[in-house]
């Protein structure tokens, strides 16, 4: 086994690989894998799992590394039979010397992610590869119980995002958009592909928390089994267009998930907790969550109107405040500190600029 240093995260003290972790995206090349800026995104998942518990879950890390994330659902939420996979043997010994080392109950395989879910069902299935998901998707919808959580990231953001729009559409059967909405598109169109393929299967995958940030994209879906609930979710997957300044339904953009990308009630229960090193980055977040989670896709870019106008950027809250006194709804989006979302047409709302 390499040199190895402990980190501390949440109540768990972890044993990870001595070397350089930095922020952003870190190599795969290292022996087991660990990347300190996924702190909020495990924070979160915390936070989530704690607010849909029930009695007796199976929970799947399933692709656990060091076994951060399923140590810390142990400690941090407890009474859950949790399992953590990785097919890295190094990584199988890391796991096993840090559930000693925190003195959790959970079992650990080292099987590849498919075969696993190809013989086994759980409750809440968390993937979490380098990448993209996209290989694990199809086994996952199927090994997901009814009334269960699928979680996933993806890192593939250059190929979600329009970068590279044939690597999106071989991976998610969709052809992304690259402009400033291309945050919120991408995770739409992840969203998309994973209620696509579990409507293959006859379940529905609906979103409980979707949201872009730092690197990567992350995604809760609630699976429901059954053919009708199969069908009704997918009535929100849809094309969008983009002309100038305004987003349409229809055109070329997409397929991708057009419903809402929060669960109000489950917004409602989650609570970030003292030991959260992300607390105060994850509530301004849950605060903008709570605001957007009723708005329609996409948003307008206040830099974009400006200079379509080509006038100087007004404060996005005068913006909002004019665009709520005139009887509309608007709101802040959490993939961009200058865009609003709003029912308000594009028109309408270069109006409220142009005063
Ligand atoms: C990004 S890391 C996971 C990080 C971890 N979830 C965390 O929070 O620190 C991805 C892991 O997936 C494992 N992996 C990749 N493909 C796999 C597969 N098909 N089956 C099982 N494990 C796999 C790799 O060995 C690696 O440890």
């Amino acid at each position: 086994m390499v040199d190895l240093i402990e980190i501390k995260e949440g109540k768990a003290r972890i044993l990870v690989p001595k070397t350089e972790w930095k922020k952003g995206p870190n190599s795969a090349k290292v022996p087991v894998f660990y990347n300190p800026t996924m702190e909020m995104n495990r924070d979160v998942s915390v936070a989530l799992l704690k607010a849909v518990r029930r009695k007796e879950m199976k929970v799947l890390d399933g692709l656990a590394a060091s076994g951060i994330r399923g140590i810390r659902f142990a400690l941090e939420i407890g009474e859950m039979e949790i399992t953590l996979n990785d097919r890295n043997k190094k990584a199988l010994k890391l796991m096993e010397k840090n559930a000693d080392l925190n003195r959790v109950d959970v079992k650990i395989t080292g099987k590849n992610l498919n075969t696993l879910l190809s013989d086994s069902s759980f409750d809440y299935i968390d993937i979490d590869p380098f990448g993209s998901p996209a290989e694990f998707l199809d086994c996952a919808s199927r090994a997901i119980r009814n009334g269960g959580i699928l979680a996933i990231t993806a890192t593939d953001t250059a190929a979600l995002c329009g970068v590279y729009p044939k690597v999106c559409y071989r991976r998610y059967m969709a052809w992304p958009e690259h402009n400033w909405c291309m945050h919120e598109i991408g995770l739409r169109i992840l969203i998309g592909s994973a209620v696509r393929i579990g409507g293959r299967n006859d379940i529905s995958l609906k979103p409980l928390l979707a949201y872009s940030t730092d690197h990567y994209f992350r995604a809760y879906l609630m699976a429901e089994k059954g053919a009708r609930k199969a069908d009704a979710v997918l009535e929100n997957v849809g094309m969008l267009e983009f002309d100038d300044i305004s987003w349409k339904n229809g055109g070329d953009i997409g397929p991708m998930w057009l419903g809402a990308l929060f669960d109000e009630m489950v917004l409602s229960r989650m609570k970030t907790e003292d030991f959260f090193g992300s607390k105060r980055r994850m509530e301004k977040f849950m605060d903008i969550w709570k605001e957007e989670w009723k708005m329609p896709p996409c948003y307008h870019e206040l830099s974009y109107l400006s200079s379509f106008l080509h006038i100087s950027q007004p404060p996005i809250r005068h913006v909002i405040e004019r665009l709520k006194s005139m009887g509309f709804e608007a709101t802040r989006t959490h993939c961009s500190p200058t865009g609003i979302k709003t029912d308000a047409s594009a028109e309408e709302v270069l109006e409220t600029m142009r005063e």
